[in-house]
Order: C-alpha cells, then structure tokens, then sequence
C-alpha cells in the first residue's frame, strides 16, 4: 500500500485512511520504506515512546540551506530532539506565554467594511493566513514596518519545516532568512520583555547570552512560521463545517464554550496537519509488528481522530461528543504542540465574531481545491459571501 498522497489530488483523504484503519496493526510501504499508523492507540503509543525520534534534517539541506537558515533550524523545538528539545521547547514556551487572542475582533473589524449589508471576502488569503501571524507580532510588540516585511514574505520560510525540500523552495528560503533573522534578533534586543526571555534561557541552562538570544529567535520565527501554516488551516477548517453547527447549540450564541467545542469537534473531524514523523532509534514493537532501527514512521493524526475503538460514530459530526478533546490533532507528548489552546481560543473567537456579525455566511465555492502538500490539509481559497451585518 502506498502510504503517501498529495492532498490537493485526493478528494476524501478520510476514505483513503479507512484502509489502514480497518487492520489490527501497522502498515509496511514497501516502495517508500515507511510505515504508515492509523490507529488511535498506536498513535499515542508511538507519540510517547521515548525511541520514536523526530527525523534529522537531511545532510544534503544542510549543504543547500544558508548558514543563517541552518542555525534557525538546528535550534526549533519543531525539528529536534534531546537535548536541542529541552532549550527550545522552554523558550518557544516563554514566548507563547506572553501571545493572546485579545486582538481578534479588532483585526476582523478592520477587514470589513463599516454599514455593509453584503461583502465578499477571500478568507484564506485576508485572514486565514495574516490574522494568527498579526496577533503573534502585535503580541511580541513588533512595529508596523518590521511586521509587514515579516508577514509577507513568511511564505518563503514555510518549507524550513517540511520533510521534504525542492531546490527553489532552498533558494526562497535563503532568500529572506537573513533578514528576517536580523529584524526578530534586533527587535528582540530592543524590546524590555523579550530580552528577559534571553536572560533567563541563558540562566535555566547555563549558556551564554548569545546562544540564548539565537534560540530565541530561530524559535520566535519558527512560531512566525507554524501560525502561518497549521493555524491557517485551522481557521479555514473551523468556516467549512460551520453549517454542522447544530441550530440548538446555535442559539446559545453568546457561549464562547460551545465554540471551543465546535473548534475542539472541527480539529478531531477535520484537523489541517494529516500526520507526523518518526525515526526508530531502536527497535519498536507495536501489536507484534517491529519497526527496525532506522526504520521511519508516518503517523496519521487525521486518521486516528476517526479510529470508532476511540470515537464512536467518527465520522459524525458532533461537536457535544463528550471526549472530542481527547483528539490527537496537536500532537501528544514531548512534541505536542505549544500553541494548541491560542489556535483553539482564536478560532472560536473568530466564528463567535463573524457568526454574530452576519445573518448569512456562505462559501461561494462549489468544490474546495487544497495545496499541493503531503503532511497538511490547507484550502487554497475560500471566498465568503457575507450577509446582512448585525449591529451590536
Ligand atoms: C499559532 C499557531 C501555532 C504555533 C505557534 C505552533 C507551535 C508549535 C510548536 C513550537 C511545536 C513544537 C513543539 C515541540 O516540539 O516541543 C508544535 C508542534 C505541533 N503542532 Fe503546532 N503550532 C501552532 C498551531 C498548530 C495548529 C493549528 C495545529 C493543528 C491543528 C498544530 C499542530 C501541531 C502538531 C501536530 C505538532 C506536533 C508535531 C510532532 O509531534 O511531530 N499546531 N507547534
């Protein structure tokens, strides 16, 4: 079976995951050498086993990617394991400490129009892809030049994460990290509460101020770089369910609870980041299966969240299902994601907005396309058809 799939060319990946669900054990990719897990136990089996490793970057990236891009990537939480993890988790940690959600509604407002009674908007591109990565710099206290310059050409950086690296997405790269590099260094030095962040880096793990300020900012763009990327899905995936919305549940529109648990429901139903990677540092054994040392894994969040040995009915939608916070779309241990509450709290805040802001909500688009990636779930384009605004 092959494992591995472009989402843009699948119209259901879910049906393509069934395949891999119905087996008691892990699936061998004889033409990739991969295995593939599907399900739910499997997966947070493996997420917590101490010999299940993030990949290394290639040897060849290294070659390719510029000194600057490098030292940005050997030092993410995202992209490496004990003992780079334990600094880098801690400061992405300490920065996303300091990020809130208080600035949503303010960047909606300032998207539309004043006394609109229909408006069309592109919501992947006006605020899929610029509203998480604006509150992460209003957040961090970043003037309006150097935020702009980040916000548009944070595309480039994307692929710093990716598995897999062509040659011109190493060129784009290499292209902006220098100076992205040097305006988050600089503006890290500047600002009184980031720079704290430096000192007490440098002082939990006994390294020297420089090193500290370098975790610092390869971290703080590597957040630049996930709130672009997995966020955005979120924030589309969170507008195409909406009518799922159960019109009882509805009118208790004021409940900022029923949309976390909308948002909980879209991220277990239809979370963006389909799976994740592993390298077997030793032998691992799952439900008599042994994956060798060396041997890489690909574990299927996405289908895991519709495993029905965990959810019942999972591929119903139902956002009162009483353990949907027990999806695995964030991950699980040593690498579960860090911003998994801001992405949850900003989406619902976001459709709580828009929901009692317009009496009509529709998606203009009759089929939905997505990019051309393997590990994502991202819509390239939704436009919005937004009716009858609600003064209030
Ligand atoms: C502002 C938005 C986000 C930021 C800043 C962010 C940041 C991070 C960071 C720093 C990590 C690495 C943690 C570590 O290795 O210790 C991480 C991991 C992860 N994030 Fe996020 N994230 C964001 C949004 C999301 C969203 C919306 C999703 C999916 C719904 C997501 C899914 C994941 C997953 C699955 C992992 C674990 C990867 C693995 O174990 O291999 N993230 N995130």
């Amino acid at each position: 079976m092959q494992l591995l799939f472009l989402q843009s060319e699948i119209n259901d990946s879910f049906f393509l995951y069934k395949e891999g669900l119905i087996e008691d054990s892990l699936i061998w990719d004889e033409d990739n050498q991969l295995w593939g897990a599907y399900r739910y136990d499997h997966i947070s089996y493996l997420l917590h086993h101490p010999a299940a490793l993030i990949p290394p970057i290639k040897q060849e990236d290294f070659y390719l990617l510029s000194q600057t891009a490098s030292k940005i990537a050997n030092r993410l939480a995202r992209l490496n394991g004990p003992p780079i993890h334990e600094v880098a988790r801690t400061t992405a940690n300490l920065l996303l400490n300091i990020v809130n959600t208080e600035m949503v509604d303010s960047f909606l407002g300032g998207l539309l129009p004043n006394n609109c009674v229909e408006v069309k908007i592109d919501w992947v591109g006006q605020v899929a892809k610029q509203l998480p990565l604006h509150l992460i710099l209003s957040a961090t206290f970043f003037e309006k030049s150097d935020a702009e310059f980040i916000v548009h050409n944070i595309e480039s950086l994307t692929s710093l994460i990716s598995a897999v690296k062509t040659k011109s997405q190493i060129d784009r790269i290499n292209d902006v990290a220098d100076r992205i590099y040097s305006i988050t260094s600089d503006h890290i030095i500047s600002n009184p509460i980031l720079s704290e962040i430096i000192n007490e880096i440098s002082a939990s793990f006994n390294m020297n101020h420089e090193d500290a300020l370098d975790y610092c900012t390869s971290n703080l763009i590597g957040i630049f770089i996930q709130s672009y990327e997995a966020a955005r899905g979120i924030l589309s995936n969170v507008l195409l369910h909406l009518d799922k919305l159960k019109p009882e549940n509805k009118i208790a529109i004021c409940e900022q609870q029923i949309y976390v648990q909308y948002v909980t429901e879209v991220l277990r139903f239809d979370g963006p980041v389909h799976y994740t990677r592993r390298i077997a540092g030793e032998d691992i054994v799952v439900n008599n299966r042994t994956i060798q040392k060396g041997q890489s894994i690909i574990l299927f969040l996405a289908a895991g969240n519709r495993d029905a040995r965990k959810f019942k009915n999972p591929d119903q939608f139902d956002e009162c299902r009483s353990n949907n916070t027990s999806m695995i779309s964030f991950g699980s241990g040593i690498h579960a994601c860090l911003a998994a509450q801001f992405s949850i709290q900003m989406a619902a805040q976001t459709i709580k907005w828009l929901t009692r802001r317009f009496r009509q909500i529709h998606i203009v688009e009759n089929k939905i396309s997505f990019e051309p990636l393997y590990n994502l779930r991202l819509p390239k384009q939704i436009t919005l058809l937004l009716k009858e605004k609600i003064t209030i």
